[in-house]
């Protein structure tokens, strides 16, 4: 595939911009030379990177819709969501407003701008029975979450094929704006609040940081001649019991300041049939068209930062 490699200044309107992902991705696309137009919901931190912030509740449907013809951008990236299985659980009609309602907007107006529309989904929408997964592999999520996903990628497809590119996102790694949010983060905040982690030997994901799904995604509003639904991750699958050693062993923690304890699914009947064994992915044909290349889970770590709330607790091991 060649051709519609777009090098001018876009200016992109981003949701989710306070987010994991869309934080990272302001800081790329302006890396870039991009002018992005950050929409945030609730927090009042949105990270660098963004030339314009807008607070907004894009559960509100006139709202978006003035702040889009406001802004009339060549490009719109959806980092909002709910992106919790369990958060979805606990309120399924705001994650269907944010996981489906609102890429199916946003893809309407994309088609009606013929702006360029990117769009993030999940490993999610497999079952994890039948990995590695390929872009022709079939769906069928186990979860709420991973169902309203597939929703969202076949509604944009549906209201922008012209326009529209979906990466199916695994496990995300790397430092979140919260120090929170992503896998090492997660940890320390067990280990700080004196827990045992319980963490999977028999679950498999294969994680990227959000650093490299978000110059993948300033890629795709680039690449304007990838249209469909794509696949990224990091090079290896792992289960996440590996991950979580392999990052106590990166930051130096004994086993006694940072324990973790191995299970099983077989350990977690009640909930092991809504969370999908291996997620593990195949790459192509997105990793052997774009320039960003996954990464191995080493390359990850060294990345990592001590999350800053658990800074005290980490320098008190040492
Ligand atoms: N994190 C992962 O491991 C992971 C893995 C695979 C795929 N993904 C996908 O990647 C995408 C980004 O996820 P993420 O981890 O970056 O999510 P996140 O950190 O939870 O961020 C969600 C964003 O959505 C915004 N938002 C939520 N409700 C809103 C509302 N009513 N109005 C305005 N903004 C609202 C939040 O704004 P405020 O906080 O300001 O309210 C925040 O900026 C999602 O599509 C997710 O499904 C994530």
């Amino acid at each position: 595939m060649g051709g519609c490699l777009c090098l001018r200044r876009m200016k992109i309107f981003l949701t989710g911009a306070s987010g994991f992902v869309g934080a990272a991705f302001a800081e790329a696309a302006h890396r870039r030379g991009h002018h992005v137009i950050g929409v945030i919901g609730r927090s009042a931190v949105a990270g660098p990177g963004l030339a314009q912030k807008i607070a907004l509740d894009l559960t509100d449907p006139a709202a978006l819709t003035s702040a889009l013809f406001e802004h009339y951008p060549d490009a719109i990236v959806n980092c909002a969501a709910v992106a919790e299985p369990a958060q979805c659980d606990a309120d399924p009609a705001r994650s269907e407003a944010l996981n489906v309602a609102l890429p199916t907007q946003l893809a309407q107006f994309a088609n009606h701008l013929s702006a360029r529309f990117v769009h993030i989904s999940t490993e999610q929408v497999f079952d994890g029975t039948a990995a590695p997964y390929t872009t022709d592999s079939r769906p069928n999520p186990v979860n709420l979450y991973g169902r309203q996903k597939l929703l969202s990628e076949r509604a944009v497809t549906a209201a922008a094929r012209a326009f529209a590119v979906t990466v199916r996102a695994p496990l995300l790694s790397g430092n979140s704006p919260s120090g929170r949010r992503s896998l090492h983060e997660r940890l320390f905040a067990g280990w700080a609040a004196g827990k045992t982690p319980r963490v999977y030997s028999d679950e498999i994901r294969q994680p990227c940081t959000a650093g490299s799904l978000a110059e993948v995604l300033v890629e795709l509003c680039e690449r304007q001649d990838l249209l469909g639904v794509f696949h990224w991750a990091g090079n290896e699958p792992l289960s996440r019991h590996e991950l979580a050693r392999r990052v106590r062993a990166h930051f130096k923690l004994s086993e006694k300041s940072a324990p973790l304890a191995a299970i099983t699914r077989a350990d977690t009947p009640d909930v092991s049939p809504t969370r999908p064994a291996n997620l593990a992915l195949d790459l192509q044909p997105l990793a052997g068209i774009i320039k960003t290349q996954p990464e191995s889970f080493e390359a990850q770590l060294d990345q990592f930062v001590v999350p800053p709330p658990f800074r005290d607790w980490y320098h008190a091991q040492k």
